[in-house]
C-alpha cells in the first residue's frame, strides 16, 4: 500500500465529510457537508489517501489565541480520524509530525486540540491547558453570603444592537489571560448565537456600570418544561458570561436569579478560577465539577517563549530532551523575560531546570505552575531554580479556552 500524504483538494472535502461523520459518530452532522467538512477550508487540512480514498483526516485551523496578554499565532488541530481499517500502522502520527514541520514554518509555535482521548495526543507531549468548570443551581439558591447584590443595570438586547459591545468587552475580559481564542464572526456566529431544537434561540443580557457603560454580558438560552418542578420547570443554559468588574459580576447573577420560573441554571464552561464558590452562600449548591477542556502542545519552544507575555523579570535556562516529533526543540534555551518583552537563545551552559516538553506545555500556559510540577516530579532543578520558573512563569489569571473548534 502507498500511502501519500497531502492536503485534500476542495472537491475531497465530501471525502473528509465522510471520514469524520463516521469518526465522531454523528457528532458533527452525517455525511460530506457535515460541519467539519463546510467549515474547514481544504487548505488546512493534511490527509492520507490510498490511491483516491481518503484514509485518515487532519486539520490546522489558524486561530490567534491569549498568551499571558500577548497575541499568539496558534494551529488547531481538529478532524482527526482515520479509518478503522487503517488505524494502528502509523498513519496519525505521520498527519502529526508533518503538520507540525508546517505549523513551524507557518510561525504557529503553539498547537492545541480539544481530544476525544487523552491518550491519543499525551505521547505527542500535548499537556492539558485548561479546564471547563461545570455549575448547575437553582435560582432560589443564587444568594451571596454578603447579600451584596451590586451596582449598576442589566438589559436584554438583541444580537443585532449588542454585537459590539459583546466583542468590545469579550477582548478586554481575554485580554490579560491565556489560551482564550481571538473570536472570528464565525466563532460567535457557531458557538454562541446558534439557535439550537433543544435550547432554543440565544438570549443577550449586556450590564453597565452607573454611568451606563457596558461593563459584562452574559449569553444563555431559555426553556420550558425542562426540569421536573411542578412550579418552576424552565432552564437556563449559560453559553458565555464576561465580566470586567466584580459588581457586573455579581449583576449578572442577580439578572439570572430574577428568573423565577427557572428550577435549573447550568454552565459547563466556567474558567476554574471564576468567582463564584468565593461569594455563594452554598458553594456546594452550584454542584461544582471540572472537567477537561483543551490540550496544547509546544510546537517551537523559542517562538513559544518570546513570544508569551511575562509579568515579572527573570532569567532561567530550560533544558529540553530530544524529541523526533520536533527536533528543533532539544537543548538548553536561555529565556530572558521581562513585562516590556522576552527574548530567547540556545545556550551551551548548564541548565536551570530540565523538563519534558508536556511539563513545559503546562508551565507555558498557567496550568501548572513550575512548584506543581516540582511536586509531581515533573520538573527538575534546585530550590533556587523551582522558585525562579514559579516566578517567571506566573500567569495572571488560569487559562481558559471556552470555544469548541
Ligand atoms: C485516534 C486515531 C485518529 C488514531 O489514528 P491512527 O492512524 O490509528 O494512529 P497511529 O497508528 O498513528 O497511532 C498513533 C499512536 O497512538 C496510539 N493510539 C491510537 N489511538 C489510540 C487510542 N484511542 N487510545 C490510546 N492510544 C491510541 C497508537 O497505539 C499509536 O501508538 P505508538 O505511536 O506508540 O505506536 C484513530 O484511532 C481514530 O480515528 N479514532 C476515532 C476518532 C478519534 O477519536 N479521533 C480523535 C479526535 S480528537
Amino acid at each position: 500500500m502507498t500511502i501519500q500524504i497531502r492536503p485534500a483538494t476542495a472537491s475531497e472535502m465530501g471525502q473528509l465529510g465522510e471520514l469524520t461523520s463516521y469518526g465522531y459518530g454523528g457528532a458533527f452532522g452525517d455525511g460530506p457537508d457535515n460541519i467539519p467538512a463546510t467549515s474547514i477550508r481544504a487548505e488546512w487540512t493534511l490527509c492520507a489517501f490510498d490511491g483516491p480514498r481518503m484514509v485518515a483526516s487532519f486539520a490546522t485551523i489558524p486561530f490567534t489565541m491569549r498568551a499571558n496578554g500577548n497575541a499568539m499565532a496558534m494551529g488547531g488541530v481538529s478532524t482527526v480520524v482515520t479509518i478503522p481499517e487503517y488505524r494502528r500502522q502509523g498513519l496519525l502520527r505521520r498527519l502529526m509530525t508533518d503538520s507540525f514541520e508546517h505549523m513551524r514554518e507557518r510561525k504557529q509555535p503553539v498547537a492545541s486540540l480539544w481530544a476525544s482521548q487523552a491518550a491519543i495526543y499525551q505521547r505527542y507531549q500535548y499537556a492539558q491547558a485548561t479546564q471547563l468548570r461545570h455549575y448547575t443551581i437553582d435560582t432560589v439558591d443564587i444568594v451571596f453570603h454578603d447579600g451584596n447584590w451590586g451596582t449598576g443595570t442589566v438589559a436584554r438586547t438583541s444580537i443585532t444592537e449588542g454585537l459590539d459591545d459583546l466583542r468590545d468587552l469579550y477582548r478586554s475580559y481575554v485580554a490579560d489571560g491565556t489560551c482564550y481564542l481571538h473570536r472570528a464572526q464565525v466563532r460567535w456566529s457557531t458557538n454562541l448565537f446558534e439557535t439550537t431544537a433543544a435550547d432554543g434561540p440565544p438570549e443577550i443580557a449586556i450590564a453597565r456600570d452607573e454611568d451606563g457603560v457596558p461593563v459584562g454580558y452574559v449569553i444563555y438560552t431559555l426553556r420550558s418544561a425542562r426540569v421536573n418542578h411542578p412550579s418552576r420547570n424552565q432552564e437556563i443554559k449559560i453559553r458565555d458570561l464576561v465580566w470586567l468588574t466584580a459588581d457586573a459580576y455579581r449583576r449578572l447573577w442577580h439578572f439570572i436569579a430574577q428568573h423565577d420560573l427557572v428550577g435549573r441554571v447550568v454552565w459547563t464552561s466556567a474558567p476554574i478560577d471564576d468567582p463564584a464558590p468565593d461569594l455563594f452562600t452554598e458553594p456546594r449548591l452550584l454542584n461544582c465539577q471540572d472537567k477537561e477542556g483543551t490540550w496544547l502542545r509546544i510546537v517551537d519552544v523559542a517562538g513559544a517563549l518570546a513570544g508569551r507575555g511575562y509579568t515579572q523579570n527573570g532569567k532561567l535556562r530550560i533544558s529540553l530532551p530530544q524529541d523526533k516529533m520536533t527536533p528543533w526543540n532539544a537543548g538548553t534555551w536561555e529565556l530572558d523575560a521581562s513585562p516590556e518583552g522576552a527574548t530567547v537563545k540556545p545556550s551551551d551552559k548548564n541548565p536551570d531546570i530540565s523538563l519534558s516538553l508536556k511539563s513545559l506545555a503546562s508551565l507555558f500556559c498557567g496550568m501548572r505552575s513550575a512548584h506543581d510540577l516540582a511536586r509531581a516530579g515533573m520538573i527538575e532543578g534546585n530550590q533556587q531554580a523551582i522558585e525562579g520558573a514559579h516566578k517567571v512563569f506566573a500567569t495572571q489569571a488560569k487559562p481558559h479556552c471556552p470555544d469548541h473548534f
